[in-house]
């Protein structure tokens, strides 16, 4: 797999690898629909500027999302394995590295192709078309979409006092958590094209 930026050492982490399948959209639509979120090259200012504040903090970011899932049972029958019932924790740990990895991603705001096919990758992750599959897992064949889509606001929401460790100016965090909130809505909308009927997307 090629060394995309140093992570090989993820299990699993598949950016910019020839087996990952191409994004259905182009280059030229990512850009159409950054526009309808309102994203500018300032948000991409402004997630840089996360990426030095949250560096450090993607594995208590990861445990706090997670913590947010283990309070909801609908969202923790997803990692149970279904021979036992018992949650997976050794896919628990590979999937949670490939998770840190995503907040740094997230952050680097580095719209490539390879991105965008990873993009599509993530959302086959979460779909029946692909869950388990990385990682040789029994847990949960399918998120539901509508798990998957109303997730975003429990991973941004909490991100503030994260992101208020920089300490930048209650502004400067704003405008952070502003740009935050709209790649996460435009990364949800790329994942859930494997959710849409064929041509709705
Ligand atoms: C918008 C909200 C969400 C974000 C940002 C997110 C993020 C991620 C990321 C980055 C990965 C790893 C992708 C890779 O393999 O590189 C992943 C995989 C996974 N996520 Fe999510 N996720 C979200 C919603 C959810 C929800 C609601 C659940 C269920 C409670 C969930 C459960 C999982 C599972 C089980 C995997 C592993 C899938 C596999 O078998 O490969 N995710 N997620």
């Amino acid at each position: 797999m090629e060394d995309h930026h140093g992570t090989k050492d993820i299990p699993g982490y598949d950016l910019g690898s020839p087996t990952i399948a191409k994004s259905p959209i182009s280059l030229d639509e990512l850009s159409d629909l950054k526009a309808s979120t309102l994203f500018t090259d300032e948000d991409v200012v402004y997630l840089r500027l996360s990426y030095d504040v949250l560096k450090d903090q993607a594995e208590e970011l990861v445990t706090m999302w997670r913590g947010i899932i283990a309070l909801h049972p609908h969202l923790a029958e997803y990692s149970q394995d279904e021979r036992t019932g018992e949650p997976d924790k050794e896919y628990g740990e590979k999937v949670g590295k490939r998770f840190e990895q995503w907040v740094l991603d997230t952050a680097r705001a580095e719209y490539d192709q390879d991105w965008l096919n990873y993009q599509y990758e993530i959302g086959l992750r979460h779909h029946r078309a692909k869950k388990n599959k990385t990682d040789g897992a029994h847990t949960a064949a399918h998120i539901r979409g509508r798990d998957l889509i109303a997730f975003s606001a429990a991973i941004v929401s909490p991100m503030r006092p994260y992101l208020e460790k920089g300490g930048h100016s209650a502004e400067v965090v704003n405008r952070m958590q502003e740009a935050w909130w709209k790649s996460m809505i435009l990364q949800v909308t790329l994942w859930s094209q494997p959710y849409m009927k064929d041509g709705d997307f």
